[in-house]
Formats: C-alpha cells, sequence, structure tokens
C-alpha cells in the first residue's frame, strides 16, 4: 500500500503552535487524543511517527521515545545519540526511504514548525488532524495556513479544559477525496 503521511497539530486562533520550545497550552484532552490517534494500529500493528529535532527534545526524557510507535527524528546532524530504536534521518525522504523497509501501518508528522511546513508540500500527505484552540496565545512558532488543497471533512463538538476551549478537525486533500 502507497504510504500517505497526516499530520497532527494543535494550532490557536492564530496557527501559533509553540514558544520556547514548548507547547504554550496544557490540555490533557487534546494530549489523550494525540496518544491515541498516533498509538492506535490494527491487529498488533504499529504506526509511525516523524519528528523535528527541536520538538524531540522537547518530550519530556522519560516520554521519549514515544511508546509502541516507530520513532523517527529528523536533523541534519545524524551523529546525535538516540534512544535504541529510534530512527535519525537527515531528510523527510529519507525517513521515508527507511519506512518502506519497515513493517508499519499510519505515518504521522507531529512537528514541529519546520518539519509541517515542508510536509504540507508533500505529494503523499493527505490528512491534517488539527486541535483548534479557540483563544490567541503569545508564540514564536507557526502552522501555515491551510490553503484550499485542504477540505474540512469532520469536526467535533466543542471541549473545555482548563478555561480553553477547542474542537477536533480534520482536513483531507481534497485529491485524494
Ligand atoms: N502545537 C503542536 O501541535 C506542536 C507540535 C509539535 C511541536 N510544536 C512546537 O513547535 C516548536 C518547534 O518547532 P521548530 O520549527 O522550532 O522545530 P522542529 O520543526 O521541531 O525541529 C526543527 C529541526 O528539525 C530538523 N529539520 C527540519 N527540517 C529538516 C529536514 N528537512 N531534514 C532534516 N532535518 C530537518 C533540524 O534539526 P537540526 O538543527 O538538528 O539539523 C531543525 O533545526 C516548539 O515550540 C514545539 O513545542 C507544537
Amino acid at each position: 500500500m502507497e504510504e500517505k503521511l497526516e499530520i497532527v497539530v494543535a494550532a490557536d486562533l492564530d496557527n501559533g503552535i509553540g514558544k520556547d520550545n514548548g507547547l504554550p497550552w496544557r490540555i490533557p484532552g487534546d494530549m489523550k487524543f494525540f496518544q491515541s490517534l498516533t498509538s492506535n494500529a490494527t491487529e498488533g500493528g504499529i504506526n509511525a511517527i516523524i519528528v523535528g529535532r527541536k520538538t524531540w527534545e522537547s518530550i519530556p526524557e522519560k516520554r521519549r521515545p514515544l511508546k509502541n510507535r516507530i520513532n523517527i527524528i529528523l536533523t541534519k546532524n545524524t551523529a546525535i545519540t538516540a534512544p535504541e530504536g529510534v530512527l535519525v534521518c537527515n531528510s523527510l525522504e529519507s525517513a521515508l526511504e527507511a519506512l518502506q523497509g519497515i513493517e508499519h501501518q499510519r505515518c504521522f508528522i507531529i512537528g514541529g514548525a519546520q518539519i509541517y511546513k515542508e510536509a504540507l508540500q508533500h505529494p503523499l500527505m493527505t490528512t491534517i488532524h488539527l486541535t483548534r484552540i479557540m483563544q490567541e496565545f503569545d508564540c514564536d512558532a507557526h502552522f501555515p495556513p491551510i490553503d484550499d488543497r485542504f477540505a474540512l471533512a469532520a469536526v467535533s463538538d466543542t471541549m473545555e479544559e482548563n478555561e480553553i476551549e477547542y474542537r477536533f478537525q480534520r482536513y483531507e486533500k481534497k485529491s485524494a477525496l
């Protein structure tokens, strides 16, 4: 089956996604959504996640690698040390080549801003799982605007946690519908 790339991102009303290499909000319901979406595979299979080096470093050491998923870090510095079993690749293409040789189901791009920007232009990118956070935060990292190659395919009810309203949206590339 041909590889599909799916983006998972949480963005505020101004497409802000991060500040000082961290998340500007704490929304446990969104963390749960992320864990479940990226971990759930059928019949004992496994999914892959591709993550930029800066976002990788922002994940607390005790929570990385992300369990039950193939973890791939993108960096130009492939001499970095990574935990056993974690792949380090120097381009998105080389990550996708490496994945061709590894049994897996879905492939999620989990950020940050640099990786999202490149992945959004990739021909295999089909789906954006966007948690829309219904406020504006002080951010120094942003998600690119979602252009009209994509159509809104699903939207959840609005939820609220820590006085922050948010909803889950799924965009699909029109050419893949
Ligand atoms: N809200 C969300 O859903 C969400 C999700 C993820 C991250 N974030 C936030 O996003 C921010 C981080 O984003 P960022 O743009 O600063 O960093 P990033 O995308 O996580 O990582 C950038 C690094 O990735 C490597 N890289 C980028 N493109 C590459 C390519 N084509 N090939 C190989 N390596 C490549 C480079 O590493 P080297 O410098 O080592 O070469 C680059 O410095 C943080 O604030 C984080 O909290 C938010």
